[in-house]
C-alpha cells in the first residue's frame, strides 16, 4: 500500500465508512446487520450474508458499492427511511475510486479503537527526543579519520571486520564534488587546475569556489523548492480548456531561495521570512518579499479551507518534518499534534489575505513604473465606465420592458395552465426578454415586498388583501398606484408597473 493510498483511505473513504455506515455495521458499535462489518479490512473483506463485500479492483462486482448507489431494490445503503439518506454522488465516486484503485486498506483487527492521545509509548518516539551530543566512538585507525564524523562511519566498517576503500584520485574527488554541491561536471580547464595545484589546500579551494558558484543556490534551492510544493501553476486547469491557471511571478519565489541559500542565510532567518516577510521591520530588500511565497504558491483547489489546509500542511510538513493536515478531523494518535493546534494554524491563516495588487519588489526604471501605473488608471477606469454603462443599459431595458417581464413572471408562476405556459413563451420571444434580467427580477419579486406587494398578493389569489385596503407596508407611490380598485386583471397590473418603470427613467 503507497502512502498515497494510505492518506486516500483516510482522508477520504473512512470518514464516509465512520459517518454513515459504522452505526450498523461494525465492532465498535457491536453492530452487524446483514451479518456485516465495515470497521476493518477483514470485515469488509469477509463480508455478510452475501459475500465479500468487494471485489478489489472490480466496482461493478462490489456489492457495497452496488448498494451505496441504490442499483438493486433489495439492498440500498445507507437504508433511506428512519433519517439515513443516499450518499452524495462524490461520496459515491470516491468509494468507486477507492475499490477501483485495490481497495488499499490499513486498518486492522486490532486497531479499533478509539482515539485516546499520547501514551507514554508515543512520548518517547525517537524523532521527539531533544538532540543530544553523543560522544565520539574509540576506532582503530584513527589516522583514517580527518574529522570526528569519520569515527562514526569507520565505527561500523570496524565492527564488520572490513575495512574503508582506497582513496579517491583526484579527478574523481573533483567531479563528485563539483556535482554534489553545483550540480553540474567540472569543465576540462577545472580538472586540469586542480590536478596542477599540489598546494595543500588545493581541495579547500575548490569547494570555497563551488560554494560561492550561483549554482550552489540553484542546485541546493532545488530541495527546498520541492519541500514548498513550488510550482509555476495552481495546480490542474479549472474553468476550461482557455483558463490561465499559471501563477505569473512565483519565479520570484523561486529566486528568493536561490538568494538566500548563495547567501548563505541563517535557517531561523529564512522560517521567518517565508511565514512573514510582509510583517519584518527590518527586511533587507523589497525582493525578500517574495519570500511568502511559500505560503501562496501551491494547490487552489476548491473552498478556501482547502486552500488553507494545502497551507498548514505544507508549513508543517516544512518547518516541523511532520504531517499534520489528519488532526484536521482527530487527534494525533502517536505525535503531539491535537485538532486544537490544527484549528489554530487555521486561524491564523483564515485571517491572512493576498493583496490584489502585488507589492512591486524589484527597482524599476522610472518611465516603465509611471507608464505602468498610467496604464492600469486608463484600463481601470475604462472597466468602470464599460461597468456604469452595462448596467445602465439593462436597468433602461428592463424600464422599457417592466410590464412585459411582469406579466411573463405571473404567467410561468407556479400553478400556471398549459396555455398560460404557451403564452409565456411566445411573450418572450416576441419581446425579447432575456433570462438574466428575468432572473434578477424574480429575487426582487421574492424579497420587495413594499414594490411588488400587489404583484404578489395577485398571483397568489389574494388580490382581495389589496383592494380591501390592505395597502400597508407598501411605498407611498406604489399604494397610490393601486388606491384604483378596479383593476383586475394581469395586464393591468403590468401597465400600471410598466408606467411606474418608465416614469423612474424619465426622472
Ligand atoms: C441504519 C442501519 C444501516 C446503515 C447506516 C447502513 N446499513 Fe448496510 N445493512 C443494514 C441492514 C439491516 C442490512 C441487512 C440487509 C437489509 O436488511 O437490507 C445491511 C446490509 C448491507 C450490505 C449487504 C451485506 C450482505 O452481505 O448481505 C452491504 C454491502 C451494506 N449493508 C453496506 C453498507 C454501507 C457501505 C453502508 C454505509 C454507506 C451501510 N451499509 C449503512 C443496515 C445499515
Ligand atoms: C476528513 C476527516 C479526516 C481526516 C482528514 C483524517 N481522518 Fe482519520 N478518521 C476520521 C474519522 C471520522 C475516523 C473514525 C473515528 C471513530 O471511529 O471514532 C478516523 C479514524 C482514524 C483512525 C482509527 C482510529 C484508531 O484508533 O484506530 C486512524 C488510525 C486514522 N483515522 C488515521 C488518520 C490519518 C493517518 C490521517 C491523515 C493521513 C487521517 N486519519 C485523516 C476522519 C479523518
Amino acid at each position: 500500500m503507497s502512502p498515497d493510498q494510505v492518506e486516500f483511505f483516510e482522508k477520504k473513504v473512512r470518514p464516509i465508512l465512520a459517518e454513515s455506515c459504522y452505526k450498523c455495521h461494525s465492532v465498535e458499535e457491536g453492530k452487524s446487520r446483514g451479518g456485516l462489518t465495515l470497521d476493518t479490512r477483514e470485515g469488509v473483506m469477509k463480508g455478510g450474508e452475501g459475500g465479500p463485500a468487494l471485489v478489489p479492483g472490480d466496482a461493478q462486482k462490489s456489492l457495497l458499492i452496488q448498494a451505496v448507489r441504490y442499483e438493486d431494490k433489495d439492498i440500498q445503503m445507507p437504508p433511506n427511511k428512519d433519517g439515513g439518506k443516499k450518499l452524495t454522488d462524490s461520496q459515491i465516486a470516491v468509494l468507486t475510486e477507492w475499490v477501483k484503485m485495490g481497495a488499499p486498506d490499513p486498518r486492522t483487527a486490532s486497531a479499533v479503537k478509539k482515539l485516546t492521545g499520547l501514551t507514554n509509548a508515543a512520548r518517547e518516539h525517537w524523532s521527539f527526543q531533544p538532540v543530544k551530543k553523543p560522544s565520539v566512538p574509540v576506532v582503530q585507525n584513527r589516522a583514517w579519520c580527518a574529522t570526528p564524523v569519520d569515527a562514526f562511519i569507520l565505527e561500523k566498517i570496524e565492527a564488520k571486520g572490513m575495512s574503508p576503500s582506497p582513496m579517491a584520485d583526484k579527478e574523481t574527488l573533483l567531479r563528485r564534488a563539483t556535482y554534489d554541491l553545483i550540480g553540474l561536471p567540472p569543465s576540462p580547464q577545472e580538472i586540469e587546475d586542480f590536478l596542477k595545484d599540489e598546494s595543500p589546500y588545493a581541495f579547500s579551494k575548490v569547494v570555497d569556489r563551488l560554494l560561492s558558484s550561483p549554482h550552489y543556490g540553484e542546485r541546493w534551492g532545488r530541495y527546498w523548492l520541492n519541500t514548498a510544493r513550488y510550482s509555476d501553476t495552481i495546480g490542474e486547469r479549472v474553468g476550461g480548456s482557455n483558463a490561465d491557471y499559471r501563477f505569473p511571478y512565483a519565479w520570484t519565489y523561486r529566486d528568493y531561495v536561490v538568494r538566500s541559500f548563495n547567501e548563505d542565510k541563517p535557517y531561523n532567518r529564512f522560517i521567518v521570512e517565508q511565514l512573514a516577510a510582509d510583517r519584518l521591520t527590518d527586511l533587507k530588500e523589497p525582493s525578500d518579499l517574495a519570500a511568502l511565497g511559500f505560503v501562496t504558491v501551491g494547490a487552489r483547489r476548491g473552498n478556501v479551507n482547502e486552500i488553507i489546509d494545502d497551507r498548514i500542511d505544507a508549513v508543517t510538513r516544512g518547518f516541523l518534518g511532520m504531517t499534520v493536515s489528519c488532526a484536521r478531523c482527530h487527534d494525533h494518535k502517536f505525535d503531539p499534534i491535537p485538532t486544537q493546534d490544527y484549528y489554530a494554524l487555521h486561524g491564523i491563516f483564515s485571517s491572512s489575505y493576498e493583496p490584489q495588487k502585488l507589492p512591486v519588489i524589484n527597482t524599476v526604471e522610472k518611465d516603465v513604473s509611471k507608464d505602468f501605473a498610467k496604464n492600469v488608471r486608463d484600463l481601470e477606469e475604462k472597466n468602470f465606465n464599460h461597468y456604469y454603462e452595462q448596467v445602465a443599459r439593462t436597468n433602461g431595458l428592463f424600464r422599457q420592458k417592466a410590464a412585459a417581464y411582469i406579466k411573463y413572471a405571473y404567467l410561468v408562476r407556479n400553478g400556471a395552465s398549459q396555455a398560460e405556459l404557451l403564452e409565456a413563451i411566445e411573450l418572450k420571444s416576441s419581446q425579447k426578454l432575456n433570462n438574466e434580467t428575468f432572473q434578477a427580477l424574480e429575487v426582487a419579486l421574492r424579497r420587495d415586498r413594499a414594490l411588488f406587494g400587489p404583484f404578489i398578493a395577485f398571483k397568489e389569489g389574494r388580490w382581495a388583501e389589496i383592494t380591501e385596503g390592505g395597502n400597508k407596508g407598501l411605498l407611498p407611490g406604489v399604494a397610490d398606484l393601486f388606491r384604483d380598485r378596479s383593476v383586475a386583471t394581469i395586464d393591468q397590473i403590468a401597465a400600471k408597473y410598466g408606467a411606474l418603470f418608465s416614469n423612474l427613467g424619465n426622472r
